[in-house]
This record gives C-alpha cells, sequence and structure tokens, in this order.
C-alpha cells in the first residue's frame, strides 16, 4: 500500500514537470540565452558529408570494418565547443557500405569511460550479431560480430542499445548509417555517386546551454530540441548542380516527428522507405518522418537555376539550403519500375497478435508491462508470418503517437485503421508510426533465431519501458 502511495505520488510529481515543460518549455531550455542569427549566412557551414568506412579485408565478398566509440567536442555555435560522443570521430560516424550477400566482420572498440553497444538498425541477423541490450560492450573492451548481409539494397543505421544509456547515447552523436547495395539497386541507374548525387542527411534536434553543450531534457514527449542539425551542424548549406540528387534521409531524433517539405513547395520523389526501394517512385510534396524512420528521396535540381536557394524544411523551421549551381549533363534516372514485391498472401499466416503501446502521461509500456529483460514477451517460430496489430491506449495528456519498431526483420503494413497505406509506406518498414487511436496492422517475418526487441523509438519511451523482447525459435 505504501509503494503503491509513493509511486502515485512520483507519477503525480513527474506529470506536474511534464506538464511544465509542455507548457513554459522555456523554463526549461535556454533559448534566450543562445545568440544564434540564422539570417546570417556568413557562419553558415557547408553540409558535412560522412565519410565511407575503409573496408579492410581486400578479397571480394568478404568486408571487415573497424569502429571507435569516443569522446569528442564539436563547435555548433558561435566559438563554443560542446562534449560529444562519435564514432571514429567526434559526432555521428563514418557510413559502413556493404553489398548483399556480404560476410561482415566488424569490431568496435569501445572507448568511452561506460558501456555501450552497437545495434544494427534494420539489418536481419542473428540475435548474438543484434547490438541489442544484452550485447553491451564494457569501457575499453572489444566487440566482434560478423554476418552474412542478406536483404535488398537498403538505407538502414546503426545506435547504441544499452539499457538506461541508449538515450542519452545517442543524443550526444552515436549514430551512424550502413548501406546495402544490391544487384537490383545498381542496375536501375539511380543517383548513386556517393557525396556527389547520393547523399545522406541525418537529421536530428537538440537543445543548448549557454554555454554551448548539450541539455538532455526528458518530457511526456521525449527528449526534444530546438536546434535543428543535419549531418552534425545547424542549418547547413549545400552547394548542387543542375541535377537529380538522391538524399538518404534518417530521423535521427531521440523523439521528434519531423515533417520534410521543400521551400518552393515543389515535388519529390521517394523512392525507397526503411527496408528498400519501393515498387515504384512516389510523388509527394510533403514527407513525414519519426524517429527510426527512414526514406530515400530525389530532388530535381535541374528545373533551377544558378543563384537559386531551395530550402528543406520541417514545419516552419530551416534543416537545409540547397543553393543551386551550374548546369550538368544528368545521366541517372528515375525508373518507373524499382523493385520487384510478391504479392501479400496471408494464408500463410499461422498467428494473429495484438500489441498494446500504453501511454498515460509519463507512464509508459507495452501491453501493460514494462520491460524486463528476464522476460520473454512473445515467442515466434522462424520463417513463420504473423500478423501484429498495433494500437495505442493513451490518456488524455499523451504524445500524438508512437514509432513502433521490431529488431531483425523487415516487415509490410497492411493497413491503417482498415485503410491501405500510403504508397510510399507499402513498401519494407522496420519502424511505423502509431497514431493515438489508429490500429496498424503488419505483416512479420523472423528469417533469423535469437531474443529480439520489439519498442517505442521515441529513445525517452524505450528507456521508460515501451519495449519488450522476443525469441525467435
Ligand atoms: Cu533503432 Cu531497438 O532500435
Ligand atoms: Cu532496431
Ligand atoms: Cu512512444
Amino acid at each position: 500500500m505504501i509503494k503503491k502511495i509513493t509511486f502515485i505520488g512520483l507519477i503525480s510529481i513527474i506529470s506536474v514537470v511534464g506538464l511544465a515543460f509542455v507548457f513554459f518549455p522555456e523554463l526549461f531550455i535556454q533559448t534566450s540565452q543562445i545568440n544564434l542569427n540564422f539570417s546570417d549566412k556568413s557562419t553558415q557551414k557547408s553540409l558535412s558529408i560522412p565519410s565511407l568506412l575503409e573496408d579492410l579485408n581486400p578479397e571480394d565478398g568478404i568486408s571487415e570494418f573497424k569502429l571507435t566509440v569516443q569522446n569528442g567536442q564539436v563547435n555548433f555555435i558561435d566559438d563554443k565547443l560542446t562534449k560529444t560522443l562519435g564514432y571514429n570521430g567526434n559526432y555521428l560516424g563514418p557510413v559502413i557500405k556493404v553489398d548483399r550477400y556480404d560476410l561482415v566482420n566488424i569490431t568496435v572498440d569501445n572507448q568511452l569511460d561506460d558501456s555501450t553497444s552497437v545495434h544494427w538498425h534494420g539489418l536481419e541477423v542473428d540475435g548474438p550479431a543484434d547490438g541489442g541490450p544484452f550485447q553491451v560492450i564494457p569501457s575499453k573492451s572489444l566487440w566482434n560480430p560478423s554476418f552474412v548481409v542478406d536483404q535488398v539494397a537498403s538505407t538502414l543505421w546503426f545506435h547504441p542499445h544499452v539499457m538506461g544509456t541508449t538515450a542519452t547515447q545517442v543524443y550526444q552523436g552515436l549514430a551512424g548509417l550502413f548501406i546495402v547495395e544490391d544487384e537490383n539497386s545498381k542496375s536501375l541507374n539511380l543517383p548513386d555517386k556517393y557525396g556527389v548525387n547520393d547523399i545522406p542527411l541525418i537529421i536530428q534536434d537538440r537543445a543548448f546551454d549557454a554555454n554551448g553543450q548539450f541539455i538532455y531534457i526528458n518530457s511526456m514527449d521525449g527528449a526534444i530540441g530546438n536546434r535543428f542539425i543535419v549531418n552534425g551542424s545547424i542549418y547547413p548549406y549545400l552547394d548542387v548542380d543542375q541535377m537529380k540528387v538522391r538524399f538518404r534521409i534518417v530521423n535521427g531524433a531521440n523523439a521528434r516527428n519531423y515533417n520534410l517539405h521543400l521551400s518552393d513547395n515543389s515535388s519529390f520523389y521517394q523512392i525507397a522507405s526503411d527496408g528498400g526501394l519501393l515498387e515504384s517512385p512516389v510523388e509527394m510534396d510533403n514527407l513525414f518522418l519519426a524517429p527510426g524512420e527512414r526514406a530515400e528521396i530525389i530532388i530535381d535540381f535541374s528545373k533551377y537555376s544558378k543563384g537559386d536557394q531551395i530550402t528543406l524544411l520541417t514545419e516552419d523551421k530551416a534543416l537545409i539550403d540547397f543553393n543551386i549551381q551550374n548546369e550538368v549533363n544528368d545521366t541517372s534516372v528515375i525508373p518507373d519500375h524499382l523493385a520487384d514485391f510478391e504479392n501479400i498472401d496471408l494464408s500463410k499466416v499461422t498467428k494473429t497478435k495484438s500489441i498494446e503501446l500504453d501511454a498515460m502521461g509519463m507512464f509508459v509500456a507495452i501491453d501493460g508491462q514494462q520491460f524486463d529483460p528476464l522476460r520473454i514477451d512473445t515467442t515466434v517460430n522462424q520463417f513463420e508470418y504473423q500478423i501484429w496489430e498495433i494500437s495505442v491506449n493513451s490518456g488524455m495528456m499523451s504524445t500524438p503517437g508512437h514509432p513502433f519498431h521490431v529488431h531483425s526483420t523487415q516487415f509490410r503494413i497492411l493497413d491503417r485503421n482498415g485503410q491501405a497505406p500510403n504508397e510510399n509506406e507499402a513498401g519494407w518498414k522496420d519502424t511505423v508510426y502509431v497514431r493515438n487511436g489508429e490500429t496498424v496492422r503488419i505483416l512479420v517475418q523472423f528469417k533469423h533465431k535469437g531474443i529480439f526487441m520489439y519498442h517505442c523509438h521515441i529513445l525517452e519511451h524505450e528507456e521508460a519501458g515501451m519495449m519488450a523482447q522476443l525469441q525467435v525459435y
């Protein structure tokens, strides 16, 4: 009884703080003390393009990579240096690029004073290689996962996944891209020259204190920042020639949804979702991405003239300026057909399972239970098809929705409240945004054995218990 009262007491204190944050964010984020003049383009930095990580094994079909997790510092604001974390550098990490069927050996060297792990988000691998909460890499030690990549060309990513520090380690900079190519993606003549017409955009938001250090404020909606960072700089620019450019976009935020659009409202083409190319390009002028989701889009800059400037925004906040340069001869294409998909055959489904995401103010859980590493919540047979019906059970004060993510699988969205998904969500997905009042049905299959997490990708929700685990036999 006493325990219950203190628990309720604690919940109400947390809720009051949460409410205060929602209505008076300036109490928590010292925006006024930061002198950031967005109209002053003289200090605007050019977009930094993460380097491609060197493959240390010259043999075809075998790749060997080395990642060092380290402390760093970055100049984001004025002349201030922000303490950060990075892979092989100060902030974020290099891009790991592999071909389908490659055997990949990775050495992760954890030089932090804390433990970490490296989870390959979107990759279909056996449990021990997944990099989840059970593959902890203690401080000053190595981890050597090894796996064969067997999935279609896609833009995946990696980030820490240790219990208690996932959210803060990602916030401080630990995230990187993992790109898979295959025969199909190479044959399409898409823009595919890395750093030239194939460019990653890792979008994040952060809050800073008066000394330019990150401040991490956990509210009911997770840690939301007020400065937008693309590939590690606040509001950078990119010079682009008059040609098609493919952007591999990652919502790398802890908690914020992005609604991406161009300043002239012109359209672009989405060609890939989380786990691979779509069947056909989808023309759109607004792209919604929840934390953890990715999209590849192509913007055709050939309709602009030298000197034009187009800005990519989320809502009304500028993320990056594209400064149009020269006319060039562009031989890349946006093909009408991108990838083959088998028809969804529900006769193969052996089980339908419902999953409830619970969110009552600061209290979050899955199916009424908070994460317990000692409890297996779901078991699945390898290769079995299941339908998962995901819905949200939320109180009055609650986050509008939750990005639901499942490890070691790429699934298909069957419907949202009975309606077929939008075309840009009809391909391979590993994260799906489920709004309050919505039931989303997905078709899942696991090709690898082991213990895997499924959770909300608002990292603060994940840490607070909106995570469960499944075992694939
Ligand atoms: Cu992006 Cu469980 O992770
Ligand atoms: Cu994941
Ligand atoms: Cu959530």
